[in-house]
């Protein structure tokens, strides 16, 4: 498996990552997607609608504002509680989260709920390393809220605060009341949405596994009360599916299920759906029975009824939630990481190929003239239909091996060359990036061609 550092090399010499604000030195953990990273993107996020809106006869779409009322976090217990544990290694200065620490010393723990003593009476008790010095002694425990915190309008006071959204799940609950009614769905129906979430935290890191802003597709599911449980089973199947189907080894991924010291307070189930990354296996996509803690916190901080009347019964009660989440770019990170391979062809060379799922490579056509001079005009007008019904890129310099692999590097999944029995008989050569075969084809059966080999 490809190393961090091999990763963002590659990532930032093929135009998939750049550092953020490299002009100026650059920002810390930030990360901007270049032309193939953002096409990637894009194409998960379409796999992710697909598969969790499109092909659902129970999910609906949503988006909504990054800046909410601020109510909503004090409602959530965002203003209260989401903080973090600092912790500082007296030996090196390195600054660490007390329950990182514990959960790398021990996954079965659950420090999320400990106080502050029990955090720093188990770092001692259990001489819980530095991961940077591997020294054992720790100054004591300060917590710091995670919202990035700014104002609404042109007077800075406490009473126009508004918070840069953590997650997008709340902007879910509070419309949930507004989806029901004009949709008219009846449970269980679920509300999909795709959005920029932003946390202050303290220990970003591993390249983009863990930055301040990020993008979250997280699913929430309302059902009937008792129900949870077989939908919070049926969405970790489909979870996990969706990540096989698309091209991730089965063997890199395991599914976490949090004991019961493990839970949060308000979960009655989750599973952790945990990919080898290159440091080792770490939370891909979360997936928790959330209960009606949610709709139940903002029921009575904004005094509306949020209750949902059951046709078939008559009975009121606040739905269940069950809610897979997960972040693009964990799962970027999670395809590039599996997708990198480097193989050694019989002359001893060595062949650098991304083996994407061919749905999610940035372009999944190239268009190659095999003599400039004599074949460019021919592959424009080609380039120009194959566009209209997929991405596609073109590329005339240097010789067509080098131009291969070009494309193999950075995932292309089909090569199309233009060359002189194109001109004569309307057919070009196919050249399959996995493979390195190549077919002849007509002109004609390219689009359904293509398509068929690029669908999920
Ligand atoms: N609404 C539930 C929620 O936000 P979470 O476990 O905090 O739960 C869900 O986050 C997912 O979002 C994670 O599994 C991860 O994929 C992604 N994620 C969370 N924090 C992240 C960060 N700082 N950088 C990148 N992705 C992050």
């Amino acid at each position: 498996m490809i190393s961090l550092d091999k990763l963002v090399a590659y990532a930032k010499a093929t135009g998939y990552i750049y550092q953020g604000s490299e002009l100026y030195g650059g920002l810390a953990n930030t990360w901007d997607y270049g032309p193939l990273g953002s096409l990637l993107k894009n194409n998960i996020k379409k796999a992710w609608l697909q598969k969790f809106h499109d092909e659902s006869r129970y999910n609906v779409m949503l988006d909504s504002s990054i800046l909410m009322n601020s109510q909503v976090w004090v409602a959530s217990g965002h203003v209260g509680g989401f903080s973090d544990p600092l912790t500082e290694c007296k030996n090196c200065h390195t600054r660490h989260r007390a329950d990182k620490l514990i959960k790398s010393h021990n996954y079965e723990v659950n420090p999320d709920e400990f106080s502050k003593e029990e955090l720093e009476g188990y770092l001692s008790e259990h001489q819980v390393k530095c991961p940077n010095c591997q020294k054992s002694d720790w100054t004591d425990i300060r917590y710091f809220n995670l919202m990035f915190k700014t104002n609404q309008g042109v007077i800075e006071s406490s009473s126009n605060t508004v918070y840069l959204r953590p997650e997008t799940a709340q902007g879910i609950f509070i419309n949930f009341k507004n989806i029901q009614r004009t949709t008219r769905k009846k449970l269980p129906f679920g509300v999909c949405q795709i959005g920029k979430s932003f946390r202050n935290e303290i220990t970003p890191g591993n390249f983009i596994f863990r930055t301040r802003e990020f993008e979250q597709m997280e699913l929430e599911f309302f059902c009937k009360p008792g129900t949870e449980l077989e939908w919070f089973d049926y969405w970790r199947t489909y979870c996990k599916s969706f990540l096989i189907n698309l091209g991730l080894d089965e063997e890199n991924l395991t599914l976490h299920d949090h004991s019961l010291k493990e839970l949060s307070h308000y979960s009655n189930a989750t599973t952790d759906i945990l990919y080898r990354f290159p440091w080792g296996f770490d939370e891909l996509w979360g997936i928790a029975s959330r209960t009606n803690f949610d709709l139940n916190a903002h029921q009575n901080e904004s005094k509306e009824n949020l209750t949902y009347l059951d046709p078939d019964t008559n009975e009121r009660y606040l739905p269940y939630v069950v809610e897979p989440s997960v972040g693009v770019e964990r799962l970027l990170m999670a395809f590039l990481t599996q997708s990198y391979v480097e193989e050694t062809l019989e002359d001893g060379s060595i062949r650098e190929v991304l083996k994407l799922h061919p749905y999610l490579a940035p372009y999944k056509v190239a268009i190659l003239p095999l003599v400039k001079n004599r074949h460019q005009a021919f592959a424009y007008e080609l380039l120009d239909q194959v566009q209209k019904f997929t991405s596609a890129t073109y590329d005339e310099t240097q010789n067509i091996g080098k131009r291969y692999r070009r494309q193999d590097s950075i995932g292309t999944p089909f090569c199309v060359t233009v060359d002189d029995e194109t001109l004569e008989n309307q057919t070009v050569t196919i050249r399959h990036r996995d493979t390195m075969n190549q077919e002849r084809i007509l002109i004609s059966d390219l689009k359904q061609y293509i398509l068929d080999r690029t669908t999920i």
